[in-house]
């Protein structure tokens, strides 16, 4: 069965295209209802509003306190009838009110195969740099559940993907995303079909029919 996603993000928002895109090619049923950013100028906002989808620029700043900025968001998520919420390069925290409230129902990309380069700091290029700068031979994305502790979710899906000679975070970070481009639908997509299931912080992906 379809989901509804609110997608949250603060940048370029190239997962939320794919997103949007695996939707439109039949790949998802799920859909994007909601997409909410931190930054009114990000590419995710222009993204949404191309498609169509409902855009809300919603940044903490604009509030008294962080009770007032989850209640605006929580009462988002009701209006639009959110069943999953998707964090594609989101830059900031979620808040124990919206975890609880949305216990195992928030997902997170992260580039790189966690644990390994997670944790406070590690993202978006500086992921990237930090894996050019250890020299490993191999690099890859990871989507976990959020919880209250940066990037230490279960994870659920994962893929790899080779740092080869001669990359730099830019060369990497390129090749990183493609995978992303198509990890994330394909995690979201154990979710429509009610296959991830969640045990003792572990995942389990129930076999296909
Ligand atoms: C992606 O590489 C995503 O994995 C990363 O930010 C980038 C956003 O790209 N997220 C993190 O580092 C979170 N810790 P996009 O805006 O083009 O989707």
């Amino acid at each position: 069965m379809g989901l509804n996603l609110c997608v949250l993000a603060s940048g370029s928002g190239s997962n939320l295209k794919a997103i949007v895109n695996a939707h439109k090619t039949g790949k998802l049923s799920s859909r994007v209802v909601l997409v909410i950013s931190n930054n009114s100028a990000s590419g995710a906002m222009q993204t949404a509003k191309k498609n169509h989808i409902p855009s809300i620029h919603l940044s903490a700043k604009l509030f008294v306190d962080q009770a007032s900025f989850d209640k605006e968001f929580l009462s988002l998520l009701k209006k639009f009838k959110v069943d999953l919420i998707v964090l594609a390069g989101y830059m900031k925290m979620i808040s124990p009110a919206v975890t609880k409230k949305f216990k195992n129902k928030i997902i997170n990309i992260h580039p790189a195969l966690l644990p390994a380069f997670g944790g406070k700091g590690m993202y978006g290029m500086n992921v990237h740099e930090a894996v050019i700068e250890a020299k490993v031979k191999i690099t890859g994305a990871t989507v976990h559940f959020v919880n209250d502790v940066y990037d230490n979710g279960a994870v659920i899906v994962q893929k790899e993907v080779r740092v080869k000679p001669g990359d730099d975070a830019e060369t990497l970070k390129r090749r990183v995303l493609r995978t992303e481009h198509k990890l994330y639908p394909e995690a979201i997509k154990l979710f429509e079909e009610n296959r991830v299931i969640l045990r003792s912080n572990k995942v389990y992906i129930k076999e296909d029919k």
